[in-house]
């Protein structure tokens, strides 16, 4: 190798039992739970989201006055992001574009309101509370619905979702508190064309490695060259299904064909009794 950045990352790699995705046909919040504690690496419920529920989201997403596409990035969202921004930004961004959000999400049987509300009450016997995460008062995003659609061998490039968490421009918010903790990502597939899976390698990056790739922050990306070395999972994901992982690892979408479109949130304990969301 002459290129430093084709170098082996260097991190923390998971044992086999843990480095594992398991599949169920029902939504059990005690399976969540698991993810947020660190017992569990993943989870995925299958079909767990009713087809009238997905149609009426898809429709009001891509209807959506507050459709927009990322800079060059051929991805459409809903909501909002803090990767990479001034908190005040992400801040000011998810006052906006709640109310938009929440049109999306306010469907019959919407999965956004009813996984919330069994894993509240799941956490609620453990003294535990889940609400967004907050700074002075504002309040994250509840959501970010999301359509990428870009072409090449990973349709969203490998990286992990704990860098952004440290950004000195976001000091002072919640998120950050979850470092102490693991980082969860939940996605909930609402359309899905063809291919797009889910790519997870057992790989938790060092600081050492954001360094020398220059991504201390952001987390993204992690050149494909780099994770030759790791074990890696991958995952079918279908309309209807949600899946729960720890974000800490090195993940990404292989190639997808058409819309893929999620709902999409992070989470993490930021203390003993408190379980925040944001995006
Ligand atoms: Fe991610």
């Amino acid at each position: 190798m002459t290129s430093q950045g084709f170098a082996p990352l260097t991190g923390v790699r998971m044992d086999r039992q843990f480095f594992r995705f398991e599949e169920y046909l029902e939504f059990d919040p005690a399976l969540v739970v698991d993810v947020l504690q660190g017992r569990r690496f993943g989870v995925i419920f299958r079909d767990v989201i009713p087809v009238a529920a997905q149609k009426e989201m898809v429709a009001k997403f891509w209807n959506s006055p507050a459709l927009r596409r990322r800079t060059g990035e051929p991805s459409y969202h809903v909501g909002t992001y803090h990767w990479n921004k001034p908190i005040d930004t992400y801040l000011a961004e998810s006052a906006a574009e709640t109310p938009h959000v929440m049109d999306v999400l306010d469907v019959t049987d919407s999965p956004w309101h009813w996984f919330r509300s069994v894993l509240a009450e799941e956490l609620a016997r453990e003294g535990a509370s889940l609400r967004l995460a907050e700074m002075s008062g504002a309040k994250a995003c509840p959501a970010l619905i999301r359509a990428w659609n870009k072409e090449g061998d990973f349709s969203l490039e490998p990286h992990e979702d704990a860098a952004q968490c440290r950004d000195p421009q976001q000091a002072g918010f919640e998120a950050q508190q979850v470092l102490d903790y693991e980082i969860c990502a939940v996605n909930m597939c609402i359309e899905h064309e063809e291919g797009g899976r889910l790519v997870l390698w057992n790989i938790r990056p060092d600081d050492e490695t954001r360094r020398r790739l220059d991504i201390e922050h952001t987390g993204f990306s992690y050149p494909p060259e780099t994770l030759t070395d790791f074990e890696q999972i991958r995952l079918d994901i279908r309309p209807g299904d949600i899946y729960v992982f720890n974000g800490r690892h090195v993940h990404a979408v292989d190639a997808s064909r058409g819309n893929r479109t999620a709902v999409s949130f992070l989470l993490g304990y930021i203390d003993d009794r408190t379980v925040v969301t944001w995006t």
